[in-house]
Formats: structure tokens, C-alpha cells, sequence
């Protein structure tokens, strides 16, 4: 067993980051710590969400929770992409979905927002070291945080409309106050993640689950630009991950220009065709519907084997579902997924 806080460069997660040739097919998936699982209600019913995610002891307990059970091979911290939107003075209450109590309706409300640096977020370091030592090196930690057009249009649409119209309006008459908008959230995004980076997690992840709302040009400025900004900032040695539910072949193509060695793909897409626009060396992460993991069993088995199928053996793949899991989901259906995922081996150019 790997020790201490650095990891080798062998775990299957992060070699298919790297699109290296690996006979197995890692897999985690996105809210693997959450509502579906018992041990996780247990710890909410006596303690709040943020103080679940502010608590180093806490958060290492829950994000450990599912690599326990069901031996994912990827943590990732347990946290949210709008925290360090409470960092910058944005009361938000979770319950379960967050609310939040102010709104960013034109460009002057701008000001209002406040970053002062990395100390605004002095939580993330004894978070990460606690989650880190709780690991023990027997899976890499993925950190994260929200693109910042998905963090704008909850700043904008806050709680509002289901198809962003306030931000896409907003988009379209204010486009410099916007920029200027998506400049403070990146700026205080690199802060985030590189105080993640600094306490020790082992990739990044960027969510822009809003920024497929958006049509293929302006989803190249206001989405793929300002992620852009920030992976930039990323050291090399630590593997990066950008998923958006985008489900066009014009925000696909976008996502090109966007250097992450990771593409996440949502479950609408397919991934051999995400691939063909993508382009060979990229490596691709995803994309299950969630919806299967509802059941019935059999279906849970022969869906993942036509991901599986679809990717062909493929190196640089991970599997994850094309979003988050529902927390209606049985977990024996997660144990039948995973255990479907180890069953299933790659061989150079095929399928073992
Ligand atoms: O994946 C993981 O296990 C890590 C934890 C994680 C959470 N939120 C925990 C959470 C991650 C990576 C996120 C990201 C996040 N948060 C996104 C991007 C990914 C996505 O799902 O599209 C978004 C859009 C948010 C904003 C947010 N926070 C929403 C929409 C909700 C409600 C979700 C729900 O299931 O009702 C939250 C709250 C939240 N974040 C919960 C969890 C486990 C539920 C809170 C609870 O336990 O009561």
C-alpha cells in the first residue's frame, strides 16, 4: 500500500489523465458523497451542510465514505462550488439546493463583491491535510471548484429562471460588465484552487454544469475563456478536469481550445462522437445517465458495458456518470456498476 502525502504517479485515475495505456478503467462518480448513501444521512442529520464541508474531521469522514464502501478509485473533497462565493460576502444557505441571498443584476452591483485573497478561504488547508491523512494514500483527492460563468449566472440568475435568461440577457447588454464579472470569479478561483494544490489535493476539477446554456460563440468567450484563465495557473504536474454539461457538437468543438487534460462528458452526448470532435489524445471522462443507477440491475450492467463498449479500450478514459448521482439511488446498483467497471479489462487497440 502507497504511504505518505504525495502520490505515485501509478494510480489507474490519474495515468488516465494521462491517457497512458492501463488495462483497468478507473472509475469514480460525481456526488459519490451525498444523499444515497446511509453512513452520509447519518452525519447530516446532526450536523449542517457547510459545517459538514468547513470541519476537516468531518469532511474527511464523508468524502472517505464512499472510497470505503465501494472502493472508487478517485476521493473527491467534499465541498461546494459555491463556497467561495460566501468567501467574497454572498449569503447562501443550503436546503438542500443552495439559496442565495443576493443578486448581481447590472454591472455596478459588481462592487459589492469582495475577495480579499486565499485568507478568505483559511478553511481549504485543514480541510485537505485532514482529508489527505484520512486517505492514507490508497486513492489520489480530486479538489474543485466552479467555472466562473457557472458561478456568475447563480450570482445572476439567483434561484431564477431554469434556462439562465436573466444572465443571458445580461450577457448579451452588458457583454464588458459581464467580462468584468467573470474576471473577479477567476481570479478568485485561482486563489481557491491553488490553496487546494498547495494543502495537497492530486488534480483539479472545474464545473461549468450552466455553461451549456449558452450558444457555441458565446460559450467560447464566456465559458471556455475565463477556464482557460484558470488552467493556465495550474501546474503541469497536477492533471485537470473541465466538464460542462454541454451537449452540442458546436459547444464540443469549443471545449477544443480549453487545455484540460480532461474533458467531463454529460450523459446527452456520445462518447465516441465527443471523442471524434475532441480529437485522439485527449482523455475523456463520463457518461452514464444517472437515471440508470435507478435500476433495474440488468440495466445498470449492460449500460455500463456499452460505455465501456463505446470507448473501445481507449486509453485516457474515466468512468463517471454524465452527472450527479440521484439521491434516490439504491447502492447496491452502485456496487453493481463498480464491480461491472473492475470486471471489464482494456487491451492496446481493443477490448480484453
Ligand atoms: O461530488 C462530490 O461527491 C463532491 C461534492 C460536491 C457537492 N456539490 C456536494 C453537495 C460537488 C462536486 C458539488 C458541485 C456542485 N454544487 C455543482 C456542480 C456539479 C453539478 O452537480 O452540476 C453545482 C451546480 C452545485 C450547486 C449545488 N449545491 C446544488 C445544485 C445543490 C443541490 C443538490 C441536491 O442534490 O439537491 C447543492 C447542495 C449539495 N452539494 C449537496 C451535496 C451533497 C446536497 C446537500 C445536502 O446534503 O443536503
Amino acid at each position: 500500500m502507497p504511504q505518505g502525502p504525495s502520490l505515485a504517479p501509478a494510480y489507474s485515475f490519474l495515468r488516465a489523465c494521462r491517457s497512458e495505456p492501463i488495462s483497468e478503467t478507473p472509475i469514480w462518480i460525481m456526488r459519490q458523497a451525498g444523499r444515497y448513501l446511509p453512513e452520509y444521512r447519518a452525519i447530516r442529520e446532526k450536523h449542517s451542510f457547510l459545517e459538514v464541508c468547513r470541519t476537516p474531521e468531518l469532511c474527511a469522514e464523508v468524502t472517505a465514505q464512499p472510497i470505503e464502501r465501494f472502493g472508487f478509485d478517485a476521493a473527491i473533497l467534499f465541498s461546494d462550488i459555491l463556497i467561495p462565493l460566501i468567501a467574497m460576502g454572498v449569503p447562501i444557505e443550503f436546503d438542500p439546493g443552495p439559496k442565495i441571498g443576493t443578486r448581481i443584476a447590472r454591472r455596478g452591483d459588481i462592487a459589492a463583491l469582495e475577495w480579499s485573497g486565499p485568507s478568505s478561504v483559511a478553511h481549504v488547508r485543514p480541510v485537505v491535510k485532514a482529508v489527505k491523512d484520512r486517505l492514507h494514500g490508497r486513492v489520489p483527492l480530486i479538489g474543485f471548484a466552479g467555472a466562473p460563468f457557472t458561478l456568475a449566472s447563480y450570482l445572476i440568475d439567483a434561484n431564477g429562471s431554469k434556462d439562465l435568461m436573466l444572465t443571458r440577457s445580461f450577457l448579451s447588454r452588458d457583454t464588458e460588465g459581464f467580462a468584468e464579472l467573470l474576471d473577479l470569479l477567476a481570479t478568485a478561483t485561482i486563489d481557491y484552487l491553488k490553496e487546494q494544490i498547495a494543502a495537497g489535493v492530486d488534480a483539479v476539477m472545474l464545473f461549468d454544469t450552466q455553461a451549456g446554456w449558452l450558444p457555441p460563440a458565446e460559450f467560447t468567450r464566456s465559458a471556455a475563456a475565463p477556464a482557460e484563465r484558470i488552467l493556465r495557473e495550474i501546474p503541469k504536474s497536477t492533471p485537470t478536469i473541465y466538464f460542462a454539461l454541454a451537449s452540442s457538437n458546436g459547444q464540443l468543438d469549443a471545449m477544443r481550445a480549453i487545455r484540460a487534460d480532461v474533458i467531463g462528458l454529460d450523459y446527452r452526448v456520445s462518447l465516441s462522437q465527443a471523442r471524434a470532435i475532441l480529437g485522439g489524445s485527449r482523455s475523456v471522462q463520463g457518461n452514464l445517465d444517472p437515471a440508470v443507477l435507478l435500476g433495474p440491475p440488468e440495466q445498470v450492467v449492460t449500460r455500463a458495458e456499452a460505455v465501456l463498449r463505446e470507448n473501445g479500450g481507449r486509453p485516457g478514459f474515466i468512468f463517471n456518470l454524465g452527472h450527479g448521482i440521484y439521491p434516490e439511488t439504491p447502492v447496491e446498483n452502485v456496487e453493481l456498476l463498480v464491480s461491472t467497471v473492475k470486471r471489464h479489462r482494456n487491451s492496446a487497440g481493443g477490448v480484453l
